[in-house]
Parts: C-alpha cells; structure tokens; sequence
C-alpha cells in the first residue's frame, strides 16, 4: 500500500490514505484525503492494453465538456499534466495508472427501495449521457467483443451449454426474435454508448431511512463502450433493473420516460427495448454458463444467473402490450397510426349510427364513483342481488342513462381485479368505457361498418356475459376495435369471427343480469387502438396508478357515441385543489398525515378508499372502533335523525339506556355519567369535579400526556405544553416521569420498578404543595399514547392513587385510547393496573366517529358538583349520540370485538417480535391487544425519529395506515378498528418486513 500511497504523492501531489477497493485483476484504491477529498487510483492488470484506458478517459473528458452537470468521474491528471501513466508496481511490472474523482453514494444494486422516481432518473442520467456522447469517437469502439449488442448472436453457437430443454427452447426462441430484428436494428443510427449501465455501474444517495427520495450520483465504468444504436444502451440498463422488481413494467416505463425525456426516442426504438433486453439477459446467462463450465469450483458464476433466469422463465410480460406501455409512457402514439385513429373518429363525430338506437345528447350520466356512489356498500363483495341492481337511483322508467369513461369505481369487488394477495393490495377500479343502462333487449346498432374478432359467452359470476368485439377501419386503413359487453348471448351464436357487420345494423341485444354475468341490464362500450396482449381477457379497467396507459390505449368512446368528449369523461375531485383549499382557509397547524397526503372518501370496516378506490388497510384510526360505515351505526342514525334529536333537558329512554349500558362496564362504585361532545371536554368536566370535590386545584400528571384541545385540557397535556411555542406549564401542575421501562429511568430487569416510578409522585406533591396548591387529583392515559404506547409496570397505579388519595386528590383514569376492549384481555386499562379510579374518561371510539364524551364517576364526586349550578352541554348526550353511544357497546358485544382484539392482537405481537430479532432497527415490541408500539433505534440505541418517518410513509406506499408517535416521534403506533381480520395482520407483518429490509443497518 504504501507503494501506491507515494505514488500518489508523487505523480499526483496528493498525499491519501489508501484503501484497496473490489476488482479482479486490476488495482482499485480509494484515496482519502485530510481535507475529506476522495479519488479512485487505478493501477490497471499488467498487459492492459493503453487503448482501454485511453478510451474512457477521453470518453469521460468529453462528457464533462458536453454534460458538464452529469455525476460522471473526473479524470485528474497528474503533475505533468498527462491522464495515464506507466509506472511499476510493488513487483516492478508496468502497469497503467489513472486517477479519477470519487464519486458519492453507493451501488443501486444495493439501493432500496427502487422507486419508480428513481428508475426515472436513471433513465435520465443515461439519456444525457447517451446524449453527450453522440460526438464522441475513438477507433476502438468498433472492437469486436461478447458483449456488444450488436454481435450478440454468437450465443446461438454456444446454445449447446444449456443442456435443460426448456431454457434451451427459451433461448433459440429470443435468439430467433432477435435474428428477426436485425434490419430494423441495422437500419437505426449507430453511437458511442455506455454498454454497460448494470446496477453496480450506478451509484445512488439518499433514500431508506431519509426523508429525502434516492437521487442517482454517479455513473461509471465506461470500460465496455462500443458503438451502436443507442436503444441497446437503455435496453442494457433496462435487462438489470428489472431483474427481481416487483413490477418490471412499471419499472421499464419509469427508466424508457425518464431516458426519453433527456434524449426523446422514437416509437420504433422504443419497441425494440424489449426483444433487446431479452437477449441481453440471454447473453448474460449463456455467458456465465460457459464460465461455470471453465471454473467448475466457483459456485457464485452459476449463482450470479439466477435473477436472470428466474426472470426470463418466470415473466408473463407481453412484447406487444409492453411496447404499448413503453410508448405511452413517452407520450408516443400508443400504436403505429393511434394519432390517425383519433383524428379521424373526432372528425367523424356526429356522423355514426346512434349505437342505441337515438340520440344520446340528452341522456342523463349517472355517476357509481367511489365518491359519489354507495354501490356497493361493502368494496369488497358485490352480492348478485346488489350487482342487479346497480344504478337503480338512476332508473326512469326505462330511459337511457350513460356511466361514466374514466370513473374510479368499487363495484369491481371480485377477487379478480386485485393485483396482490391481499385486501388493501392495488386494485383496478377505472372504467375504460362509456356504459349505456337501458331495459333488457334493446337492440344495439354498430355505429360504423366492422367485422366480428370476438364474439364470446363469458358467463363467469360478475362478467361480461355476451360480448361482441368488432374490428373496424378508418379510410387510411388504420385499425381499431370496439367493444360490447353485458349482450344477450343470443348474439355471441349468431355471429362468428369474421361476420361483417354493417353501419347501423342492429347486431346484438343487450342482456338480462341472468344473461348478462348478473348486472343490471347495460352495454359496456369500449374502444380500443390495439388488441394486442389483451385479447384473451380485454380488461374493462384499470389500475388507477397506470392510467396513462390504459387511457392511450383505450381512450373515451364519446366520438363514436357522436357525443363531446367531456360529457362522458368523469373528473374525479382534484385532491390539489382541496389541498389548495385547505392551505388558503385552514389553520396551518391543523397538520396533515404524510409527504404525499391520502384523500380519503369511502370506508368499510379497517379499509379505506381514496378518490382513485385505491384500498388501504386502516391500521391506525382507533375512532372507528367497530369499523367505518358500519351498518347497525348507519341504521340508528337514519332511524333517530328521522325522528327527533334533542338534548338532555327532555327525557328519553335512549340517555338512560346509554348510562345503563356504559356503567354495565364498570365497577359498581361508578353511578352516574356526564355525556359531553369529545374526550377534551369530559377531561375539562373531570377538572371541574375534581376541584368541586376537593376544593383544590393541584394536578400530577404524566410527562408527554395529552388530554385535549381547550385551555384547562392543554394545561394538563405536557405534550402540547411542553413543544416549543407551547405555552408552559402552570404552576398548579407537576408532572412525573411517564412509566416507561423500556426507557425510563426504571427498567424491565428492576422488579420494584412500578414502585420506584410510583414513587416519584411523592416529590411531585410536595412540590406542589411548596407551591402553596393543595393536591385535586392526578390524571394520567392509562396507557400513555402519545408519550410512546406505554404500558406501565403492573400495580403502578395503584400504588400512584394511593399516594394521591393520601394527599387529599382524585384519581382520573383518561381511557379516551385504552378503553372498550381495544386492549383484548380488559375492557378497560386500569383493570390490568388493579387499579379503581374515581373519575373514568371516554372518547373517541364511543362513537365511532359521532363527536362523543363520557365521564363517569362515584355518586360522592357527583354531588360535590351538583352546586346548584346547571350543567349542560348542548349536544353531549344528545338523543342521537346516545343511541350511537350504546350501539356500539353492543357491537363491541354482540360481534365479539374484544375478543378479536385480544386474538389478532396476540397474532400481531408475535409478528412484530419476529421483526425484532430480525431488524436491528427494532428495539421494542409493546403493547396489548390493538394497542400496540414499535419503538425504532438507531444502532447506538437512540430514538431513530427519520426511520420512523421513512417507515410510516413507505407503508402508505404499499396501503397501510399507521401512526408514529413519542418524545422523539420514534414509535409507531398501530391500532386499527377492532373488526380487523387474521389476513389483515399477515398484510401487516408482511409489508413492514419488507419495508425495514429498506432501512440501511
Ligand atoms: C388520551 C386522550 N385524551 C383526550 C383526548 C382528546 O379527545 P378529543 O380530541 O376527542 O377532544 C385525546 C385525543 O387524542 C386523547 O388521546
């Protein structure tokens, strides 16, 4: 080392420590300087021919004069001035020695996640790249060489080391695709490329762990440069991105945009990615089979194939849809003639027969969108009784009414249109045609001369029953199809491929929802410019995420309806603008969940929809206690709102009825309730009691604790009080350490720690009363929330109340996020502390989204309040919240919801606690039933605040709502409605496993 630490010095003036980096024959350092400079030394294999060298140096040279931004290495010349040197090494053989700038980050291979923006800006960088070395010329790029693109038909020769006959059929085949493109790939404009832009050769920073997205950092190695077209360059680039992606196609639109922005291709290069890509990897794998059979001993040559294989065996990805996708996601016609197409069905407009037998211009469009439409209450199951029936609101005596083009629907309930195992995986929703809702056997008239390419019986539960797809032409020749879902089958015998179908002829009849895959009686009309990859299951929707495809490839019908094109076209609310809104008339501390906020507009149980009816899994929201949209909830409310609702100065047996059911729950010596609108008041109402009662005003309470929004619930709350700009803590407070023995000052290994925390309340007092404040009471979550899911030592209240009892105080138990069986095993916290409060605080989940509060507590406490003074609050214990308050008790009751909590709870800690052993990054696991925390660390043991940010997001990114929370913002808080399922847990261990795999160790 030290040699090449002096000649470092030496040539280059740099004095470095050196640190021998990978690489087989030749000699890589990493030159770190004093002043934090780093550089790359490399002392190339004896007999490396100088042409190598000098071709990447005045490659690079050239792109940092044309591309002067692009993260490409800086050749740094040495002392005389020249890039290469000949020097001897430590043995004395001469080699080629170069010095280049370090580039920042580390290897995409090792990058996770692989956003679809990262792809992009891959694609980005080799476009500028590719770009800036259009210019560039060097005698050894037309070298014959394996890994040329252009000469890689020397594999066929080799074919015979693949002795498996079906990865041999594989290859001839892609080889044969290739041999098939070869005058196309010949007839394209040949360039200097990279050749070699594979994952090891991109650098990238940023990323897991950060709030910041991974930006691309470096491009290297330009020691395979060739000339060529310049599509076998993405296409390299593209054969090692898509290897092991959970989506290759979405992974190929993200890198051919981002390329195809910087150095825009054409329509026939992009087609041309994928044969290309295929026999990229084809090379690759027949390559290292040729290697494992010269190095028989060296197991990694065959290992380093298996992403290879594993992706040309296992994808189903069609050429031909792909090609459409590529093309689309560079704004290209999405076929050959898409443009001509359009153009002339625009042009047309007006001029075709009237498909449904008359005018269409007046006919009503009724919108089923996630956001405007209840079909079909539960998104996930689409009974035929409902499917029957959909619409029907819509219904006037059998006149024509249209559905939407482009509308985000749920009526697509059916297992089939998800496209992941689970409930809340990504599902298609968007509706890819105008439908026309008319009576059962009308007739319907082609709109232009066609011929039949599909006439089918697809009477499968849910589909499209009859459907007739027509193949039709514009005078130019050009080719596109139309399609009729939901007809009489009748048609589908009548009619063959190849029929001709004449320009008004009544050629089908739309079918009854026994004949039709059970929906009410309606055609789907669909367009599309393409047949390819999708004739044998022609998809009616789409996936939200990829509409910019699925819209160029089947674009709103309205033309051919002779209708204007935004009369069928559904615009969904346009989240930006609500957030314009938002930001213009709302406080900007009403704080928003998430970089990228969800909007949410439809809920079922713990799953929620966005206006695009992407599904999430609730995991969070503890307000819906019994799930969103719960029916028996959504049926006492219609039923009271019909009748009357008023407040708690009028009798009503629903107000006793409530008491009677919340003090059911309750040890006996609670006697009487407060119904008030929201935990914050029933906290205020519980200061008012417990001043009345004990004619103090002194308050203990846990440090982090929140309480409430109002003046007398923030002084309590340490959590608001205690932020910066919060507004202190009022000298009638004291608070204690919360009981926190993962990281308190008492740990779990301390078998006296519940004490010892108790303890600390005994300064608190006396603090208090050095103050001159005698003690009222203390008021602590039972578990603390929002200080970090807590669950304190078993008998540490107790042993609080105790001493605050001693002092003269009550005791507030605030069950506001612990209370009505969330915790599984208690129907409330105190009952696992063996603990009786003398006031009880309920919240949030009592009415499932219905502002309500309850307080409960002793007759005594009671009569101390009762001063003479009315109590009243307008709307607590209004008539509706309280039959919505008791109803969901008995829900939690009659659906065995605590139990699920205690069952799925366990199921969820055992998940969690796998990911503990196997993420350094998890240092608790805590909680009981669905109240549950994941405390995340850094490896020094310190709170990791943006890994639990990255976390939170990431798990949005795959559908699932959680929480963070505590001092440092560090612990993710799950606690789903208490309806969620054994599947929903499984989603949940899943996904976090796969998103901490994301978190650099
Ligand atoms: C423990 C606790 N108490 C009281 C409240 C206040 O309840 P509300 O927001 O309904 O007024 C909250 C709210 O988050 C809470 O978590």
């Amino acid at each position: 080392m030290t040699h090449w630490t002096h000649v470092l010095q030496e040539h280059w003036g740099i004095t470095a420590d050196l640190t021998r980096l990978d690489g087989e024959y030749d000699l890589n350092f990493l030159a770190e300087g004093p002043e934090g400079a780093g550089y790359v030394l490399k002392a190339m294999r004896p007999g490396c021919e100088a042409w190598l060298v000098d071709l990447q140096i005045k490659a690079l040279d050239h792109i940092a004069v044309q591309e002067p931004g692009l993260p490409v290495p800086e050749v740094i010349a040495a002392r005389t001035g020249e890039k290469l040197l000949r020097l001897a090494d430590e043995n004395g053989a001469e080699r080629l020695v170069w010095l280049i700038a370090r580039l920042p980050g580390r290897c995409y291979a090792h990058a996770a996640p692989k956003t679809e923006a990262l792809i992009a800006e891959v694609g980005a960088v080799l476009g500028r790249s590719t770009r800036a070395l259009a210019g560039f010329d060097h005698p050894q790029l037309a070298r014959d060489f394996k890994w040329d693109l252009m000469r890689a038909e020397w594999i066929a020769a080799d074919l015979g080391c693949i002795t498996d006959p079906a990865r041999h059929a594989l290859l001839t085949g892609i080889c044969e695709a290739f041999q098939a493109l070869r005058p196309q790939l010949e007839a394209l404009p040949q360039q200097a490329i990279h050749n070699d832009a594979n994952d090891y050769n991109i650098l990238v920073t940023g990323g897991a762990g950060t709030r910041e997205g991974a930006r691309v950092s470096g491009l290297i190695d330009l020691g395979d440069m060739c000339r060529a077209p310049r599509i076998c360059d993405l296409a390299i680039a593209a054969a090692y991105l898509v290897l092991d992606h959970p989506k290759p196609e979405a992974a190929l639109a993200a890198l051919v945009a981002g390329y195809h922005a910087e150095y825009p291709l054409s329509a026939h290069e992009v087609d041309l990615l994928w044969p290309l890509l295929r026999m990229r990897l084809a090379v690759s794998v027949v390559n290292s089979t040729l290697m494992a059979a010269e190095n028989p001993d060296d197991p990694y040559v065959t290992i380093s194939q298996a992403p290879a294989w594993r992706f040309l065996e296992g994808c189903t990805l069609h050429g031909g849809l792909l090609n459409a996708r590529l093309r689309a996601a560079c704004d290209l016609p999405v076929v050959d003639g898409a443009e001509r197409v359009m153009a002339w069905l625009d042009s047309q407009r007006g001029h075709f027969a009237p498909l449904m037998g008359e005018d269409l211009s007046e006919a009503p469009m009724g919108s089923l969108s996630v956001e405007h439409s209840l079909w079909p209450q539960n998104p996930f199951d689409m009974p035929l009784a409902e499917a029957a029936r959909v619409g029907e609101e819509f219904e006037d005596e059998g006149r024509i009414w249209l559905g939407y083009y482009h509308e985000p629907r749920l009526i697509y309930a059916e297992p089939a249109f998800r496209k992941g195992p689970w409930k809340a995986s990504d599902r298609r929703t968007v509706h890819l045609a105008v439908d026309g809702f008319a009576p059962a056997g009308t007739a319907l008239h082609a709109p232009l001369d066609g011929e039949v390419w599909v006439a089918e019986d697809r009477n499968g539960h849910l589909d499209y029953g009859g459907v007739i797809i027509l193949r039709h032409r514009t005078p130019a020749g050009d080719p596109f199809y139309t399609l009729y879902g939901h007809l009489d089958p009748e048609a589908v015998q009548r009619l063959s491929p190849g029929d001709r179908v004449a320009r008004g002829q009544a050629f089908c009849r739309l079918g009854t929802a026994e004949q039709n895959g059970g929906w009410a009686p309606h055609v789907h009309f669909q367009l599309a410019l393409s047949t390819e990859g999708i004739e044998a299951d022609w998809p009616g929707v789409g996936d939200p995420d990829e509409m910019y495809f699925w819209r160029a490839l089947c674009p709103n019908p309205a033309a051919l309806l002779n209708l204007p094109d935004e009369k069928v076209r559904y615009q969904p609310t346009d989240k930006a603008e609500v957030l314009g809104k938002r930001r213009a008339h709302f406080g900007g501390n009403l704080s928003l969940t998430y970089s990228d906020p969800v909007m949410l507009v439809r809920g079922w149980k713990h799953h929620l929809f966005d206006e695009w009816g992407r599904p999430y899994l609730d995991a969070y929201n503890n307000v819906p206690h019994v799930g969103h949209a719960h029916p028996r909830i959504q049926a006492v409310a219609a039923d009271q709102l019909r009748r009357m609702n008023s407040n708690t100065r009028y009798l009503h047996p629903a107000q006793t009825a409530f008491a009677d059911k919340v003090l059911s729950k309750l040890p006996d010596h609670f006697e009487v309730c407060f119904f008030v609108n929201s935990g914050t008041e029933a906290n205020e109402l519980a200061l008012r009691l417990a001043r009345a009662h004990t004619g103090a005003k002194g308050m203990v309470t846990p440090d982090h604790g929140y309480h409430g929004n109002t003046t007398g619930a923030i002084d309590i709350s340490a959590y608001k009080f205690n932020k910066p700009g919060g507004v202190g803590k009022p000298d009638w407070v004291e608070l204690v350490e919360v009981a926190d023995d993962y990281r308190g000052s008492f740990r779990r290994d301390d078998p006296a720690r519940a004490q010892k925390f108790a303890d600390l309340v005994d300064p608190a007092i006396a603090a208090l009363q050095a103050r001159g404040h005698r003690v009222a009471g203390f008021i602590a979550e039972t578990f603390p929330s929002v200080g970090g899911q807590i669950i304190p030592p078993k008998g540490y209240l107790p042993a609080v109340y105790e001493k605050i009892r001693a002092a003269g105080g009550v005791c507030i138990a605030d069950e506001v996020q612990t209370g009505l069986g969330r915790l599984g095993d208690y129907y409330f916290g105190f009952e696992h502390q063996g603990a009786l409060p003398d006031i009880v605080v309920m919240g949030k989940p009592i009415g499932n989204g219905h502002p309500l509060g309850v307080l409960v507590t002793t007759k005594a406490i009671a009569e101390s309040f009762d001063n003479g003074i009315e109590f009243f609050s307008t709307f607590g214990g209004s008539t509706l919240s309280c039959r919505i308050g008791k109803e969901v008790l008995d829900i939690v009751d009659d659906e065995g919801l605590q139990a699920n909590a205690r069952d799925r709870g366990t199921e969820l800690i055992a998940g969690l606690r796998g990911l503990e052993a196997k993420y350094a990054c998890v240092g608790d696991v805590r909680g009981m039933g669905l109240f549950l925390g994941l405390e995340l660390i850094r490896a020094d043991g310190s709170e990791a605040t943006e890994i639990c940010s990255y976390v939170k997001n990431r798990m949005r990114d795959h559908r699932i709502l959680i929480g963070s929370e505590g001092p440092k913002d560090n612990i993710l808080k799950i606690r789903p409605p208490l309806t969620i399922e054994a599947e929903d847990v499984e989603m949940i261990v899943a996904v976090l496993d796969r998103v901490l795999a994301e978190v650099p160790v």
